[in-house]
Formats: C-alpha cells, structure tokens, sequence
C-alpha cells in the first residue's frame, strides 16, 4: 500500500483541508480512492499502522462533537500519532487568551496537524495562514464541513459505486448547515444531480447558483431519489420565528416509511448525525435496512485516516 500512497502522495499538494469548494474534483478523487485503501486496515485484527509515527495532532473543538472529535482521535491512533484534546471549557481560552495566540500555542509545541471546529466561518482559513501545522476544518459555522462531505460521498460510492448522475437530496435547513454546502460543493463536482428541499426561509438566497434544483414539497423532491440526505434542526444558529413549530416542521419535512415509498427503491437514507429521531426522521426509517447512518460513522474513520495521512505526507517540516 505505502507504493501506491507514495505516488498519490506526489499530487496532493495541500498543506491544510479547508473545505471542499476549492478542491479539484483529482483531489476528492484521490482521498475517496485512498480511503478504500484505509479502511481495510479497520478492518483488521490489529488495527493499528506505523505511519504516522512521531506525529502529534491536536484536536481544538470550540463547539460540541461526538462523531467528529472521536474519529480523528481514532484516526490519528491507528495511524500511530500522538493526540492530544484540548478541553477549551478547561483551558486558558476561558482565561481570555484568543484563537491566535492558543493555536501559536499548539503550534509551538511541535503539533504537525491541528483540527479545529469554531462556530464563525472562516477561522480554520486565517489560522491557515498564521501557522506552519496543518490545519483541517473539521466545521465552521455555517460554511463548511469537509470530512463530513467526504465521508458522505465514500459512503456513496461505496454503495452506489459511483456518484455521477445520482439524484441526491438534502432535506432541512439547508441555510444553516455546513454539512450540505460542503456536500453540494463535493457531490457536483463529482457529477451527481443534486437537490436541496425545505421551508423556503431555511434554503439561502441564490442556492440555485450553486448548480442545485431547490424544492419546498418533500413529496416532490423525493420522488425517484437514490439517496435521500436529511438534516438535522440547527437551533442554536437560528434565529426565531424561521418556522412555526417542530411539529409543524415533521409534518411537512419529517421522512417516515409512507413518503419513503416515492424514492428509488434502492435509496440510501443518510443522514450527518447527531438525529432527533421523530423530528426529521422516525425511528423505523432510521434503523432501517434504507439507513447507511452507522456506515457514515464508519467510513469517517477511514476518511480521516487518509485525510491525515495525506496532508502529513506534505510536510517535512516539523
Ligand atoms: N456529523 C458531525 O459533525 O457530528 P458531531 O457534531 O458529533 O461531530
């Protein structure tokens, strides 16, 4: 595998994972290919690979996590990395000490690769740029995801064996979810027909000109899908009054089993995660044999392997 990794190593010529609207679709190429390779090493006994020995990542979460967090974790230590979690509640972020100054921090103890997630867009660009450590946007704000994007579109691939002429769905708020702008930004490079559907005040102004048919009837924009993408609720980055009621947002949006019969009969229900069940998904559909949603999880760990994999193998300064 290292022979194979080393020439690809050769094209991917990027300190940092940022997002996925500026990659070339090579790039996804590249990392979805690779990640095949990667996930067979979870799949053995020993799950565990001399790569990235010497190596340490920092994984700096000014906003909550589950999947992403645990998996990088995961990720670096099957790659024999070091990896250390700042706990921000605990650390002297809360004594005031800002964003640059902490990641100048991190960076001055020889960290090769920092993972950060911060509620304002843009933070993992400008640190980007302050920095020598490799810095991989594990979300910001609203704007972008882009592990997440990848792991999505492996997950596809992986079931559909290819993305192009796939007709793809996101359901939810669209506006505020960094999850689907990096999964439209990844999935319409790679050739996949791809639709976005809610209440018209959660979908953003001009999303058609990001090459996506905009629905507002779930009904509508189900029918014939191969793979249906919900969303969850992001109340913490809505303001009020976007609409009525939860329940009146499961009544026109939620999937259950009856709006699932429109769809493909081979479609793929996903979703990011975390799910409130009953509110964009009932349990049925979401412990379906429809559900891919354990896959994803899955999947991230070898996405995220890879993903560090690549950006060190640029490296040689640290
Ligand atoms: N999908 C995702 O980003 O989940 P977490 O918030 O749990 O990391």
């Amino acid at each position: 595998m290292n022979e194979v990794v080393d020439v690809r190593l050769k094209v991917f010529g990027r300190k940092d994972l940022l997002g996925l609207q500026d990659l070339h679709p090579d790039e996804i190429r590249l990392i979805l290919d690779t990640a095949r390779s990667f996930r067979e090493i979870s799949e053995r006994p020993i799950k565990k690979v001399p790569t990235l020995r010497g190596k340490t990542l920092v994984n700096l979460f000014y906003e909550p996590s589950t999947r992403t967090r645990t998996s990088f974790e995961i990720a670096a230590k099957r790659l024999s990395a070091d990896i250390i979690n700042i706990n921000v509640p605990q650390s002297s972020i809360v004594k005031g000490e800002g964003l640059k100054d902490t990641v100048k921090t991190i960076e001055a103890m020889e960290a090769s690769i920092v993972v950060i997630r911060h509620g304002q867009a843009g933070v993992p660009h400008i640190l980007a740029h302050m920095v020598k450590s490799s810095i991989i946007n594990a979300g910001d704000g609203a704007h972008e995801h882009p592990t997440q994007g990848l792991i999505d579109m492996f997950t596809i691939l992986e079931k559909k064996g290819s993305l192009e002429g796939l007709r793809i769905v996101i359901v939810g708020d669209i506006l505020h979810s960094r999850v689907a702008r990096s999964n439209i930004f990844g999935l319409t490079k790679m050739g996949a027909k791809v639709c976005v559907c809610g209440p018209p005040t959660l979908i953003p102004p001009k999303v058609e000109q990001l090459k996506v048919e905009v629905y507002y009837k779930l009904e509508e924009a189900i029918k014939d899908a191969d793979v249906i993408m919900l969303l969850r609720m992001q109340l913490e980055r809505q303001c009020p009054n976007l609409f009525p009621t939860l329940l009146e947002y499961t009544k026109l949006y939620g999937l259950n089993k009856e709006r699932l019969r429109v769809a493909s009969q081979d479609v793929l229900v996903m979703h990011p995660g975390p799910i409130n069940r009953g509110i964009e998904i009932t349990p049925d559909v979401a412990d379906s044999h429809y559900s891919v949603i354990c896959d994803q999880v899955r999947n991230g760990i070898a996405v995220r392997m890879t993903v560090l994999y690549l950006l060190s193998g640029n490296r040689g300064r640290l």
